[in-house]
């Protein structure tokens, strides 16, 4: 058996990990989000449960694949207790649920690249109608599957390479070119007419249209998991590739400041913008505008881009290239999670696991690239496909994974083998309050989650977020 693959250095961790948390979530749920509960309110209180809870919770997965050196589905034996191999299990499924339905996405990205990409050449103006382009494409017979196609095969492609020579080198390119793109449309955006009340209307604290405390924590702690990649055992397999010299604290700040910096910039990039454009057509409140859900990246933004003339053209493919470098490093990430899990528990060659996880997500990916359009008579609970994958792994089985590890290591396993494990790379300071964290706080403010997120999708009580 071939040694374990392992990152260049720390940078090169940071960097991989960054690059999986920062994705659709910061560009497009994050700013949304805060705008729907109360600005600066759910801001200050990401930035809060991101430090404590999403600290502790990304230190555990990393220090756990370290310590093994295995993948989530290997893990908990590895570590003694086969016993939690459900847990693998089960932390696996999430990342083979959640990848087919993203790629079919990143699909949509590529699309909307090459639309704007077409209008940039022809030198005309980007889509004039895009409700109409988008209900059309996602329900075209053959299109998102073939976008789909592309999607998946760059990702594979990558995959294939390698950890170092694959992941590290497209990160090392792509991020900072991602930042100098976010930096450039946010600062675009903030300076046409009209920025200022959109800028207010994101930042400024509005207690008025805030719903309760507790619906902006649940809110905030939801896309916390979602936006730092957690229980779906990327950051286990990327730990897993982590020298031992390396400090585990130091990168994880990293790591959640970096996110949180791509969600800030993303927010001032698309609120004033769609803010700006609701006052200007009148046609809609700012509030109904930016709470368009999905449709505010492909339907509400497409508009403000067609407002804009010729220059349109270029932001929108600006824009829509950055959607899909951040869509694409988030795709990689949780593929090497799938091909890992299958490496380390067949012990077979990397080709090998990355056919059998090609061949996964060609199959299940067929059911949301369709489910728009000729398998939309399949609506499991009334759900198109997509949406039903997401539910079911996102909002079901995350919550569930990040309790058990939570209860695992507060009460199984122990925190003083994470702690021990996070010395390695210089003193960990913060030992007691991380205790406590995964012990109580951690398990009873996921199973929150859980419970709101069942009661959302089911309509019961006040409860749901
Ligand atoms: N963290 C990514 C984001 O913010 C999404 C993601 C989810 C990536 C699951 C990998 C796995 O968009």
């Amino acid at each position: 058996m071939s040694a374990r693959a392992s990152w260049s250095g720390q940078l090169a961790f940071v960097l991989a990990a960054a690059a999986s948390a920062i994705g659709l979530g910061n560009l497009w749920r994050f700013p949304y989000l805060a705008a729907h509960y109360g600005g600066g309110v759910f801001i200050a209180m990401y930035l809060l449960l991101a430090l404590t809870l999403g600290g502790a919770l990304l230190i555990t997965e990393i220090a756990l694949g370290r310590k093994s050196r295995q993948s989530q589905l290997t893990v908990f034996g590895a570590l003694g207790h086969s016993r939690w191999n459900w847990l693998g299990l089960a932390a696996t499924l999430v990342p083979f649920l959640i990848l087919p339905y993203y790629c079919v996405i990143g699909g949509w990205v590529v699309k909307y690249f090459c639309a704007y990409a077409s209008a940039v050449l022809g030198g005309g103006n980007p889509l004039a109608s895009p409700d109409v382009f988008f209900k059309a494409f996602i329900g075209a017979p053959w299109s998102p599957y073939v976008f789909f196609l592309i999607f998946t095969a760059g990702t594979m492609g990558v995959i294939l390479l390698g950890v170092k020579r694959g992941i590290e080198q497209v990160n090392l390119l792509l991020m900072p070119l991602l930042l100098v793109m976010a930096f450039a449309l946010a600062l675009y955006v903030a300076t046409r007419p009209g920025a200022g009340a959109g800028i207010r209307f994101y930042l400024v604290p509005d207690f008025a249209n805030c719903p309760n405390l507790g619906k902006v924590i649940l809110g905030a702690m939801g896309q916390m998991f979602y936006s730092l990649s957690l229980a779906m055992g990327i950051m286990i397999t990327y730990g897993s590739y982590m020298r031992r010299d390396d400090s585990i604290p130091r990168s994880v700040v990293g790591v959640v400041f970096s996110d949180l910096a791509v969600a800030v910039l993303a927010g001032f990039m698309v609120v004033p913008a769609v803010v700006a454009f609701a006052a200007q057509s009148g046609a809609e409140g700012s509030r109904a505008a930016i709470e368009a859900g999905p449709g505010l990246m492909f339907v509400t933004l497409p508009k403000v881009f067609a407002t804009l003339g010729v220059a349109g053209a270029w932001v929108g493919l600006a824009f829509f290239l950055l959607v899909l470098f951040a869509a694409f490093t988030s795709a990689i990430s949780m593929t090497e999670a799938c091909v890992a899990a299958v490496g380390d528990r067949f012990h077979c060659s990397r080709r090998l696991s990355v056919g059998a996880v090609t061949v996964t997500v060609l199959v299940l990916g067929a059911f949301s690239a369709f489910g728009y359009g000729r398998w939309s008579m399949l609506k499991p609970f009334g759900m198109p496909m997509l949406d039903f994958f997401d539910f079911f792994a996102n909002s079901l089985m995350c919550p569930v994974v990040a309790a058990a590890t939570c209860i695992f290591v507060g009460w199984v396993l122990g925190p003083r083998t994470v702690v021990d494990e996070c010395s390695f790379g210089g003193k960990f300071r913060m030992e007691g309050l991380y205790s406590v964290t995964m012990r109580y706080l951690a398990p009873v403010l996921v199973i929150a989650i859980l419970v709101s997120e069942v009661c959302r999708y089911f309509g019961w009580g006040g409860w749901s977020i």
